[in-house]
C-alpha cells in the first residue's frame, strides 16, 4: 500500500510539473514568407503573423520566444517540443489535423499561380501543362495540389524556402510558381516581368495556429486571445497594414 501511495504521489508531482501556465510560449515561423513573416531591412522579424503573434502574447500575458524553423520541419519540430505553436500561415487540412490541434482560423488564403509575362499556358489544363516546370514550397498545400493535379505531367520542383522559388522564376528555371496568393502578390507581382495566371485555388479551411493535441489549455488561451483581438479592432488594424484587400 505504501508503494502504491508513493507512486501515486510521484505521478501527481510529475503531473503538476507538466501542467504549464503558458507564461512562456515558443512560436515557430518560417521566413521569408512576405507578408506573413519576413525580416525587414534591419533584420527584424516582421509581418502580419509576427505582429498578430505579438498582440496575442500581450493579450495572454505571456513571454513569447520567436523560433525560426524551416517549413519541412514544422510539425516534427512541434511534436519534438522544440517549440509550442506553429504561427506560419499553416492551412488547416484534415491530414494535418490528425497530428496537430489547430486554433480557430485567423486568415484565409487561396493558392495563386504566377509566371513571367510570356507564359501563355492554361494552368487548369493538363494538356497545356505537359512538360511545364511548376515551383512549390515543399510540403505545402500547393505542393499536394500540384502533385495530385500535374504529377507525371509537369515537372514539379520543390523548394525548402519560398524566396529560392521566386529566384528560380526570375532565372527562368521555372515556368510558373504556385504559392499562397498574398506571397505571390507581394513578392512576384511587384516586379514588372511577372503576371498572375489562371485562377486562385481554395486550399484548406483557413489558416490557424497549430499546437500539440495534448496542450488543450494552450489552444483555449490562443483562441480566447484571437477572439479578443478580432473584437477590439487590433486584428483589423494589423490586417490593413499587410494586405491590400
Ligand atoms: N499555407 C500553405 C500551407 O499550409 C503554405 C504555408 C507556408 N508557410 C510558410 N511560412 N512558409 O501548406
Amino acid at each position: 500500500k505504501l508503494i502504491i501511495a508513493a507512486s501515486c504521489m510521484l505521478a501527481l508531482v510529475a503531473g503538476s510539473v507538466q501542467a504549464k501556465d503558458w507564461k512562456e510560449i515558443r512560436l515557430a515561423f518560417d521566413v521569408p514568407y512576405e507578408p506573413f513573416e519576413y525580416k525587414d531591412e534591419n533584420g527584424n522579424l516582421t509581418g502580419f503573423e509576427v505582429e498578430l503573434a505579438k498582440a496575442m502574447c500581450k493579450e495572454m500575458k505571456a513571454d513569447c520566444e520567436f523560433v525560426i524553423q524551416s517549413w519541412d520541419g514544422m510539425i516534427p519540430g512541434l511534436l519534438a517540443r522544440k517549440f509550442d505553436a506553429i504561427f506560419s500561415s499553416m492551412s488547416i487540412t484534415p491530414e494535418r489535423a490528425e497530428r496537430v490541434n489547430f486554433s480557430e482560423p485567423y486568415y484565409n488564403t487561396p493558392g495563386g499561380w504566377f509566371a513571367r509575362k510570356d507564359f501563355n499556358a492554361d494552368v487548369t489544363s493538363k494538356e497545356d501543362m505537359k512538360g511545364k516546370v511548376i515551383g512549390v514550397q515543399r510540403g505545402t498545400t500547393m505542393d499536394t495540389y500540384a502533385t495530385n493535379e500535374f504529377g507525371g505531367i509537369a515537372t514539379i520542383k520543390r523548394y525548402t524556402t519560398a524566396d529560392d522559388m521566386v529566384l528560380d522564376l526570375e532565372g527562368q528555371r521555372l515556368d510558373v510558381v504556385f504559392v499562397d496568393y498574398p506571397v505571390g502578390e507581394q513578392t512576384i507581382l511587384t516586379k514588372d516581368a511577372f503576371k498572375e495566371v489562371g485562377k486562385p485555388v481554395k486550399l484548406g479551411e483557413g489558416v490557424g495556429v497549430a499546437m500539440r493535441k495534448r496542450d488543450k489549455d494552450l489552444a483555449a488561451k490562443v483562441n480566447a486571445a484571437l477572439k479578443k483581438l478580432k473584437n477590439d479592432g487590433t486584428y483589423d488594424a494589423i490586417m490593413k497594414k499587410y494586405f491590400s484587400y
